[in-house]
């Protein structure tokens, strides 16, 4: 294989990267809250029925936010029905997953999971089949002092102090015709803007996130955005749109080409925004929450139907292997090598569904590959995104042409360290990597982590979980002020460079 070179330069840099790339997303569907962050009974499970096995697989995570409680969930979500007395909440029918909702973990029990997994909440309210007073009514629980109805029905219930919730979804996905009150740009972008307005005037340190697009794919994409913003511009703070990718073809190249439409996606999205801020002659900047995103196989459609009405049953399980944590892997990528417009990136869902946690009703936890590269993003992946000038050998896939093998993105951590994540696209051969430092002064390879397997459809399980595990023995090695190293094929590289000072 031809080699591959990435030159970085001192001066040339995207952007700081916001911690909020770093977040996940909590829906109550299939067992990601029942049977997964929360299984009272479990043996490992506290007095308030949180899985410490799970706890202890999330927390290395470091996510920023959580996303909660959807999804497809929130278009007939009644936040109200989870709160107080648990004996008191009501059982409902959850129409976009056909499941049972007993409502025995809410808001506060999710408020609860998420201090003791050092993230931050954002809360997604309803407006698809609700309206803006009831988005108002729940910032009233959430986050005002007291002295009103909901914060003091907040303070019965027991937190004195608000939540204090920042970031709020403005309803999720209302453009999928799947969803309960789906509608055009231009209505929900009156609504939207009607509800951040009202939610900004009882809180005014709140950010709140348009729904975008809920894939690329959509035939009202980049319309219906458009629309959308166009009515609600100087109101919100964010654009939110989706992406799943899958390998339906059965075509790992193919497959891991993906990441460039994330890549064309996003450009699109910034585009659309740009387009509306310069029209209305705006001052204010726009930016992207990325706020559900991963690989995913099953299809929703035909799981949901099956056994309808429980009150947990599993969903959209899928099985990641080792191509899927490239796949996700280049995604990432592509969020930190946008980092100057993506500021929040929800990785979906945290746990069993469609998901790289996975959990055993009373049973074991563990994880599967995809695991280790957002668990490496997370923690290698903060500071400022370099840009990265880069000449790689290249293939065509079926559906796309002048792939590059290698994907990567740079980035410089606050002590001046900095950190080269490298994908090898190729199943077949290794990647010969030439890394040109300029102008960076003095630094040696601290270490060269690689996740690969012999096998893109390798994965872990509960009786063999190290499987595919991530090691230490990549031969990244420094010759004046060049890195050199060969990527193993289908591999996820993680090339830390430590300043010598
Ligand atoms: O994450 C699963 C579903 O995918 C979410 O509920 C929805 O927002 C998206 O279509």
């Amino acid at each position: 294989m031809k080699l591959a070179k990435i030159v970085l330069d001192k001066d040339y840099v995207i952007s700081k990267i916001d911690e909020k790339v770093f977040s996940s997303f909590v829906e109550p569907l299939g067992r990601c809250v029942y049977g997964g962050i929360y299984e009272p009974g479990h043996p490992t499970a506290d007095e308030k029925g949180f899985r410490k096995d799970v706890l202890e697989l999330t927390k290395p995570l470091n996510l920023t936010l959580n996303r909660y409680p959807g999804g497809n969930y929130t278009s007939t979500f009644r936040w109200e029905d989870g709160i107080g007395p648990k004996e008191e909440r009501k059982r409902r029918p959850e129409v976009a997953w056909q499941c049972i909702e007993t409502n025995q973990f809410g808001l506060n029990e999710f408020y609860e999971w998420s201090k003791l997994n050092g993230s931050d909440v954002m809360m997604t309210v309803n407006l698809a089949t609700r309206g803006v007073l009831e988005a108002m009514d729940c910032v009233e629980y959430c986050n005002f002092t007291e002295g009103t109805y909901w914060s003091d029905l907040r303070i019965k219930h027991g937190y004195r102090d608000p939540h204090g919730y920042k970031y709020w979804c403005l309803t999720n996905e209302i453009d999928g015709v799947w969803q309960v009150g789906q509608t055009t740009g231009t209505a929900y972008g009156r609504l939207a803007r009607e509800a951040s307005k009202g939610m900004k005037l009882l809180d005014d340190n709140i950010k709140t996130v348009l729904a975008g697009s809920s894939s690329p794919g959509q035939a009202s994409f980049p319309s219906f955005d458009a629309d959308a913003l166009e009515e609600s511009y100087d109101f919100i703070d964010y654009l939110s749109i989706h992406q799943y990718i899958g390998n339906a073809k059965n075509d790992t190249p193919n497959y891991l080409a993906k990441s460039l439409i994330t890549d064309q996606y996003f450009k699109t999205a910034i585009a659309t925004i740009d387009y509306i801020k310069a029209k209305k002659g705006s001052n204010k900047k726009v930016n992207i929450s990325f706020d559900e995103f991963n690989t995913w196989h099953s299809i929703a459609e035909e799981a949901r139907f099956d056994d309808k009405w429980k009150v947990v049953k599993p969903l959209l399980e899928d099985v990641y292997t080792m191509e899927d944590a490239l796949a996700l892997g280049s995604m990432l990528l592509t969020v930190l090598k946008h980092a100057d417009r993506v500021e929040i990136a929800c990785m979906s869902e945290l746990v069993n569904c469609i998901s790289h946690i996975r959990t055993r009703d009373g049973g074991g936890a563990w994880v599967l590959p995809p695991y280790y590269t957002f668990l490496m993003y997370s923690k290698y992946g903060r500071g400022t995104s370099l840009l990265t000038s880069v000449d790689s050998p290249k293939y065509d896939s079926t559906d796309f042409a002048d792939v590059p093998y290698l994907d990567e993105a740079a980035v410089m951590d606050d002590n001046g360290d900095i950190t080269v994540f490298a994908i090898n696209r190729s199943i077949d051969e290794a990647l010969p990597v030439q890394i040109d430092l300029r102008g960076f002064g003095n630094y040696a390879v601290d270490k060269h982590i690689v996740l690969e397997s012999e096998n893109a459809k390798d994965t872990n399980t509960e009786e063999d979980p190290n499987r595919v595990v991530p090691h230490n023995n990549g031969n990244a090695q420094m010759d004046g002020s060049t890195v050199t190293a060969s990527l193993p094929k289908l591999s996820w590289n993680v090339i830390r460079l430590k300043a010598i000072k």
